[in-house]
């Protein structure tokens, strides 16, 4: 087996230190969101910057960003070292948005859950979860938000 250098880390210790599980991370790799290099024996090396580059991953995906939207936020941070304190404030004013829009989202389904559960009728007319505010009904019939649909942005 190829010798780790210090800056390097195997996709088991990533794995151990970021709590993603390995095939999430090979997905993440997939995508395109982080990089690793090959060693001789072919195994994954990841440069210990990575590290953050996945804590970024999985608190956008809180967040509710998509892969891809955490794809574009993650081209403009530096590749392989971590990002400063600049790099990070120019995101994250952004996100506040996006998490003012999920509070927004939560506070509705709050608001529907007694009474929708107590109901179960679904309607697209009357029923704020299949269709709050009319703006899930471009998305198709159904209750959008409880599929896994995200709301539109305002
Ligand atoms: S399920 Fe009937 S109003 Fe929401």
């Amino acid at each position: 087996m190829d010798e780790l250098t210090n800056e390097q880390l195997s996709i088991g210790e990533v794995s151990r230190r970021s709590g993603v599980a390995s095939s999430a991370l090979r997905f993440y790799e997939d995508r395109g969101l982080i990089r690793s290099e090959r060693a001789g024996s072919g195994h994954r090396r990841f440069p210990r910057a990575v590290l953050r580059r996945i804590a970024f991953i999985v608190f956008a995906q809180r967040v509710g960003l998509t892969l891809e939207e955490i794809g574009d936020e993650l081209d403009k941070l530096p590749e392989n070292r971590a990002p400063t304190k600049r790099d990070w404030s120019r995101l994250s004013s952004r996100w506040s948005t996006r998490i003012d829009e999920r509070i927004a989202e939560l506070e509705r389904l709050k608001m529907g859950l007694t009474e929708c559960i107590g109901c179960g009728c679904l309607s697209l007319e009357r029923c704020k979860l299949a269709n709050p505010d009319d703006r899930a009904a471009s998305k198709g019939p159904g209750p959008r938000y409880w599929i896994g649909d995200r709301p539109l942005s305002a």
